[in-house]
């Protein structure tokens, strides 16, 4: 795509930010749609971060998002936060507005939820217990994404319970830490199960946690995508629970930004979901 003057520029700011898939993500849309527009990796170091923010409007950027290590150094840099990002503590999506300020946003709990409703649509956050396993950044998105659909009660288990304690003193809500040595017993009734710790990772041990307490009926979920299918998914959908992978979150998440900077809504679709993994 030849740029013309009038393109609209937009990026994602890391620190490394090579591993990042959102260039080839937004870059796949931007192609498809046939938008004149351009989405960028931003390498930025954590000592230039907040001067980097501050430069998007200067820069004509339309925004950016933020990744790892930067997103809640970016929740400083705004100058308005939406109040799921602040709830969630981080900020993930900044967009410049007509009269040059910056608001930053989280869609990563928009991402868990659409990706759930597209993959699963007969999931109902009423039907029962959800099971949420790890206390990082990633389950703080979830953690507020079922909070905010209405889920009677979440079960938080991690391995350092001081941080699940934190995180439920913060949140609020229906959260009630379990300890970590009770995983097995806390599946009993669940109707959806979240694993938002790194085990089952690529290069990681799987988790260890026997299923038998599960209802068969129960929703299962990683965050993790590398493997799309790990440990853990494949022992669900082997005996019968129906999954969905951590792709979903990834690419729906990047949606609102998306739509914020270049003025259409993008569509996941099949195709999408090869391309952004072949990389
Ligand atoms: P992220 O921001 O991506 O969620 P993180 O903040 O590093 O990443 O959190 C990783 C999660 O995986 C944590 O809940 C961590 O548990 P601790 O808080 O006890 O560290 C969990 N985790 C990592 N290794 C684990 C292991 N071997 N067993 C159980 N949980 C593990």
């Amino acid at each position: 795509m030849i740029l013309t003057a009038k393109a609209k520029v937009a990026g994602v700011m890391g620190w490394p930010v090579g591993h990042s898939r959102s260039p080839r993500l937004h870059g796949w849309w931007l192609d498809q749609y046939g938008i004149d527009g351009a989405y960028i990796p931003l390498a930025v170091p954590p000592d230039r971060v907040i001067d980097a923010i501050r430069a998007l409007p200067a820069l004509g950027l339309r925004g950016a998002n933020v990744t790892v290590p930067h997103k809640e150094a970016a929740l400083r840099a705004c100058d308005r936060v939406d109040p799921v990002a602040k709830r969630i503590g981080a900020v993930n999506t900044l967009v410049v507005a007509e009269d040059g300020t910056i608001e930053g946003r989280n869609t990563d709990a928009f991402g868990f939820m659409a990706s759930l409703k597209a993959d699963q649509p007969a999931w109902r956050a009423e039907a029962g217990p959800a099971v949420v396993l790890g206390a990082g950044g990633a389950s703080r998105a979830v953690l507020v994404a079922l909070t905010d659909a209405g889920v009677p009660e979440i079960r938080l288990l991690n391995r350092t319970a001081a941080r699940a304690e934190q995180l439920a003193a913060e949140l609020g809500g229906p959260i009630r830490v379990m300890p970590w040595e009770e995983r097995e017993a806390a599946l009993s009734g669940a109707a959806l199960l979240v694993n938002t710790t790194t085990q089952g990772m690529g290069g990681e041990p799987a988790l260890d946690l026997h299923l038998e307490r599960l209802p068969v009926t129960a929703l299962v979920t990683d965050i993790v995508y590398i493997p799309l299918h790990t440990p853990l998914l494949t022992a669900a959908a082997a005996r019968g629970n129906p999954i969905v992978d951590g792709l979903g979150m990834l690419l729906h998440q990047a949606r609102p930004g998306f739509e914020a900077w270049f003025g259409q809504v993008p569509e996941v679709t099949p195709e999408l979901r090869r391309f952004v993994l072949e990389s």
